[in-house]
């Protein structure tokens, strides 16, 4: 049998030492190399996933051969919101779950009940969410909602059922991810954002068919440029469609508006249906352009992620992670965890995006990443 290639390089065994402060840090709300705060921890759970969407975990790669993390070397439960208190204390107020695909780690709920405990130093609760491929949200969104979930974000490439079994590559029905999505909306889980990732030549076809079901129904589509994550997607330029192409098509059927970002640091630039008037109608709602690729959002980057296996990433497209594991299990007092925090995130200078465009495709590729099933999205 002919030995098959597996574009994939394995950073999950490679992790740097957490730096151990020698000066307690200043307690309060840390900045980067920047100047960036941080506000926004991502959460992922599990490396695994039941769809196979080619961006993200081609099946070719992440087939029955592949090894995932064995469960005792994931974070449980406890460490991962004795982690999460830590960050809340040093300004994190948004907290998202995801994975790999975080309603398949089983007992969840018991995760979203310790963290929707954490509080702010101000004494507020944080933004609490999950990203979700949606095919077990049916079953779970009104626990999710009653542990203390906020709401919920659902991946969703396509309305038509073809082209949706073709981009989850497992041909999962799209009428089961869209039952999901009314779930979360009975449950409270609002406000449901919806991403769409747009691929060339696969799915833009989806564009208009997913706006026209999702005007007006209080659910935000979000319409995300398919991006150069991981080192398995075999990723090309031209199949990236620029969010401008998008808008330009949305508005061949509609009138928008741009709004103004709701938050600092936001990931989507948002636009408004306009009424007969011409100004934004709150009732049919908008839609949100995340355009990494051709307008990098590195400037204002408040963003943290978590792997399952307890190491914490400064960026997306970052090769390693600092192993905070390690103090975890060595019995590390939370003043030395924190101190590791926040020297860590006082060294981030990380800006992927921005140099991407500068970068030469070869140098871009080279540069050794984490695949997104792994990190979260
Ligand atoms: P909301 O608070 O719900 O608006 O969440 P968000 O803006 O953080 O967006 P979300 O978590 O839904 O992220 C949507 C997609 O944007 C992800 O799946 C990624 O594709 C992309 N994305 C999110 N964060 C980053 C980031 O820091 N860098 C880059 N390059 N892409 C990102
Ligand atoms: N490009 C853009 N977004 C991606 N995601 C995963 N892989 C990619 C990629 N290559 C995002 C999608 C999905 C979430 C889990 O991760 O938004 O909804
Ligand atoms: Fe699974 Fe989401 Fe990745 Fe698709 S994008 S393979 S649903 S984790
Ligand atoms: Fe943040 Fe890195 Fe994404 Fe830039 S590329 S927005 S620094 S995660």
């Amino acid at each position: 049998m002919a030995e098959r290639v597996i574009p994939l390089v394995d950073h999950r065994a490679a992790a740097l030492p957490p730096p151990l402060a020698r000066a307690p840090v200043a307690a309060g709300t840390l900045r980067d190399a920047r100047g960036r705060p941080l506000r926004d921890l991502r959460i992922s759970v599990t490396d695994r996933c039941n769809f196979r969407c080619s961006y993200c975990m081609p099946k070719d790669v992440f087939d029955s051969s592949y090894a995932y993390l064995r469960h005792a070397d994931l974070l449980s439960f406890e460490e991962i919101a004795r982690l999460a208190g830590l960050f809340a204390a040093r300004g994190v107020t948004k907290l998202r779950i995801t994975g790999g695909e975080p309603l398949l780690r089983k007992g969840i709920e018991h995760l979203v009940g310790l963290l929707a405990a954490l509080r702010t130093p101000g004494g507020r609760k944080l933004d609490l969410t999950l990203t979700t491929n949606g095919s077990l949200l049916a079953r779970k969104a009104r626990a999710l909602k009653s542990a203390g979930l906020d709401r919920v974000t659902v991946s969703l490439d396509g309305l038509d059922d073809a082209v949706f079994r073709t981009m989850n590559d497992v041909d999962y029905p799209v009428a089961e991810v869209l039952a999901g999505i009314d779930a979360a909306q009975a449950a409270g889980l609002a406000p449901i954002k919806v991403n769409m990732v747009v691929k060339r030549g696969a799915n833009d076809g989806q564009i208009l068919p997913m706006a026209r079901h999702f005007r007006g129904s209080g659910v935000v589509l979000r319409f995300i440029e398919y991006m150069d994550v991981g080192a398995t997607n075999g990723w090309r330029m031209d199949q990236v469609l620029p969010s401008a192409e998008v808008l330009r098509r949305l508005q061949t059927e509609y009138a928008l508006v741009p709004l103004a970002a709701s938050a600092p640091g936001e990931t989507a630039g948002r636009w408004g249906y306009a009424g007969a008037d011409g100004r934004h109608d709150p009732a049919l709602g908008e839609v949100g352009f995340i355009s990494s690729v051709t307008h990098a959002f590195c400037g204002d980057c408040n963003r943290a992620r978590l792997s399952m296996d307890g190491k914490l990433f400064l960026c997306l497209f970052a090769s390693q992670g600092y192993d905070l594991r390690a103090l975890l299990r060595s019995g590390t007092p939370d003043e030395l965890i924190d101190a590791a925090l926040a020297a860590i995130w006082q060294g981030r200078a990380d800006r992927y995006s921005e140099l991407r465009a500068s970068l030469p495709p070869e140098a871009a590729h080279a540069l050794r990443r984490v695949e997104m099933s792994y990190i979260g999205g």
